[in-house]
Formats: structure tokens, C-alpha cells, sequence
């Protein structure tokens, strides 16, 4: 058999629908073993659905699931080599900390004592030993994540399915328990893949991610690749803050493709993807990119310039976010790290220009 013992998870022509609604659309995606990967996306995009199809608790309605190279596309979970972290499964609230992570292995039936060596170092990795004895009604919301984490954990399965794990934390543990788990993977070393519609904590933990909206796979990459360099618009839009442009393509030559707004003309790189003349395309440009300019200041040939009417600065913390209106009434912003003082006083109304590198563009054919 020529199959490839470095991936993981291969899943081919995959759907899935419940009655009409087409939950799953012919996704291809592969995903190497020892990988940390996150499936992102927003609600109802079908994030669950794929993850139970990988762990057998649904039956595919068309196309093919490869675990390790072997097609598990009919068998029942027990028989794959994964074990999943449901986002509402509770712990057994009768039983003690240890007793809900040995859970799985006695009902496997080993004996006591591998049983309780077991558990004793699933409490350790995950930093539980101290709490064995509590009950879960006697944790914190992060303590009974971690309990749940080493009860899948303990199975040593090949693959491990997170499903919105973190989603019950409040923000500041959220990002405490996502480097955690991220360290975790490191250390034991098995795949996992992790469901999330917060693109913070998928970028956070994941190695490489997958974009899934509307049952469609729409974009794998590393969150570097998928943040910077996006080929999909939907990509573009759902991660960070971009600004998007639609026009049409008016020119194709040497120095790259010419995007004719209406208002204004963009010229940048194609990236090597195909287009001609007359395409209707979208151009993104990240709000952190966009530098406001006093009107009449010179820029350089490298960058795209931009007439804008000001419209109001929004402190958000970090950053503030400079808002102006394009000629077509669309806004645009601009995002600045706050440093301590205030922005320069912009009037609203105020003609301004705004500047970004060209090659920091994005072109999206679709
Ligand atoms: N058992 C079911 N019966 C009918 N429709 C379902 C069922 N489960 C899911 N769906 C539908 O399938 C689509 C995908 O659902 P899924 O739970 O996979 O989304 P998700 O990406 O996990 O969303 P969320 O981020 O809200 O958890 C949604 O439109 C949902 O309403
Ligand atoms: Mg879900």
C-alpha cells in the first residue's frame, strides 16, 4: 500500500446533509500527522459537522475519510484513532477528578493498576495532580476543561478533536488555556484539530487552518500565509481587518494589473494568479497598511495614493481606527497602534490622503 504515513487526516469529496440543509460541500483537505490545525469559520459553516464525521459520530452522505491512510468512512468511533473534547459534554458530576479521566480506560477494561499509573501522569501533564480528589462542582471553569482534555488525552489515541473547547472560558483564560494547549500538542506530540469561530485563538495554537464557511472548504494555509497573503476575498474579509475594493480589471501588462474603482485606479501585483482584462475582481488592503496624509503630500511611486474625506478617529485600546469616506460614499480605515496621545487632530469633513504600499495588496479573484 503507498500510503503516506505522514498525514494524518485526508478527507476527499466529503458532504454532508441533514434532510436539505447541505451542511458539508465536497471538501478536500489533508492535514499532516503531529500537526496542530484549526478549523475556523463563522456559526452554521459546518466546523461540527466535519469534526464528527472524522470521529464517526456522523455517516458521510458522499466522499471519503482517510485516517492514517486507512478509509474509516463506515466505522463506528471506537474503531478510529481519535478521541473528541466535546465543547457541552460535562464532567460526571458524581465522580471525582481522577475518577473522570480514568473513565474511558475502565471501560476498557485495563487493569487497576496501569489504570491508576495512567491517570496519575495524564494529572501531571495537565497540571491537575493536586485536584484529584475534588469533585467537578468544585472547579473553576479552566480546572474542568483541563479534567475533560486529560480524560481524552489518557486514550492516547493518533488524533485528538477539540470542539470549541475554550468557548465556555472567559477571555483573559481563553488566551491562558490556548498557549496551554498549545504547549500540550507540543509535548505529546499527536495531531490535533481544533473547531473555533475566534480567529485570535486559532492563530494562537494552530500550525496550519483551514477558513470553512457555508459548507465550503474556502482556504488552508498557515494564519501567517491566511492573515498576509490571502487569495479569497471571503478570506480577506472574515480575517483581521481589511478593507475591500471591487472594480473591474482595465489592464494586464509588465508591471502588473491595473483596477479601474470608478473613482480611482489601483495598480498592483497578480501574485501569479490568472486574470484578463474585464474581470470583475476584489483588491484588500489591511487597515493597519493605510497611512493618513495630510492632502498634497508626496508619496513615492511604490505606494497607491488615495483621496478621502476624514470622518472620526474610534479609540479602541490598542489601536484607534481612523475612519474616512472613498469618493463612492464606501468607508475606508486606517489602524494605528495607540501610543499614550492623543491622534492628530483630523476635523471631520477634512480632505485627506491615504497611502499604502503596493505590494501589500491583495488581488481575489473569487
Ligand atoms: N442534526 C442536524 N439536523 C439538521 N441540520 C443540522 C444538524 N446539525 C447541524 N445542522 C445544520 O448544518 C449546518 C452546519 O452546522 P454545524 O454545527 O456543522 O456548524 P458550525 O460551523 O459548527 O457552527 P457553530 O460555530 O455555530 O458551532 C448549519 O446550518 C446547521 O443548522
Ligand atoms: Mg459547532
Amino acid at each position: 500500500m503507498n500510503e503516506d504515513t505522514n498525514t494524518a487526516v485526508q478527507v476527499i469529496g466529503l458532504s454532508k446533509n441533514y434532510g436539505d440543509v447541505q451542511a458539508l460541500r465536497g471538501v478536500d483537505l489533508s492535514i499532516a500527522a503531529g500537526e496542530y490545525f484549526a478549523l475556523l469559520g463563522p456559526s452554521g459553516g459546518g466546523k461540527t459537522t466535519l469534526l464528527r464525521l472524522l470521529g464517526g459520530f456522523i455517516r458521510p452522505s458522499a466522499g471519503q475519510i482517510l485516517l492514517h491512510g486507512q478509509d474509516v468512512s463506515e466505522q463506528p468511533p471506537n474503531h478510529r484513532p481519535t478521541s473528541m473534547v466535546f465543547q457541552s459534554f460535562a464532567l460526571f458530576p458524581h465522580m471525582t477528578v481522577a475518577q473522570n479521566v480514568g473513565y474511558g480506560l475502565r471501560l476498557r477494561k485495563l487493569p487497576g493498576a496501569e489504570i491508576a499509573e495512567r491517570v496519575g501522569a495524564m494529572l501531571d501533564l495537565v497540571g491537575l495532580s493536586d485536584l484529584a480528589d475534588r469533585m467537578p462542582h468544585a472547579l473553576s471553569g479552566g480546572q474542568q476543561q483541563r479534567v475533560q482534555l486529560g480524560r481524552s488525552l489518557v486514550l492516547e489515541t493518533d488524533i485528538l478533536l477539540l470542539d470549541e473547547p475554550l468557548a465556555a472560558l472567559d477571555a483573559k483564560l481563553r488566551k491562558d488555556m490556548c498557549l496551554e494547549l498549545k504547549h500540550l500538542q507540543e509535548q505529546v506530540g499527536i495531531t490535533f484539530i481544533h473547531v473555533t469561530h475566534n480567529q485570535e485563538e486559532a492563530m494562537t495554537v494552530a500550525d496550519s487552518m483551514a477558513i470553512i464557511a457555508d459548507g465550503e472548504l474556502i482556504e488552508t494555509g498557515t494564519p501567517r500565509a491566511l492573515y498576509e497573503t490571502p487569495r479569497r476575498r471571503f478570506t480577506a474579509d472574515f480575517i483581521g481587518e481589511n478593507n475591500i475594493f471591487t472594480g473591474r480589471v482595465s489592464a494586464v501588462n509588465d508591471d502588473g494589473v491595473e483596477v479601474d474603482l470608478g473613482y480611482a485606479k489601483l495598480t498592483l501585483n497578480a501574485d501569479g494568479q490568472a486574470v484578463t482584462t474585464g474581470d470583475d475582481v476584489a483588491v484588500s488592503i489591511r487597515s493597519e497598511l493605510v497611512e493618513l496624509l495630510a492632502s498634497g503630500t508626496a508619496a513615492g511611486a511604490a505606494h497607491q495614493i488615495m483621496a478621502a474625506t476624514y470622518g472620526e478617529a474610534v479609540y479602541l485600546g490598542l489601536a484607534t481606527s481612523h475612519v474616512a469616506t472613498l469618493p463612492n460614499g464606501e468607508a475606508i480605515l486606517a489602524r494605528h497602534i495607540s501610543r499614550g496621545e492623543a491622534p492628530d487632530a483630523l476635523a471631520a469633513g477634512a480632505a485627506v490622503e491615504l497611502a499604502w504600499p503596493r505590494s501589500m495588496m491583495r488581488l481575489h479573484l473569487s
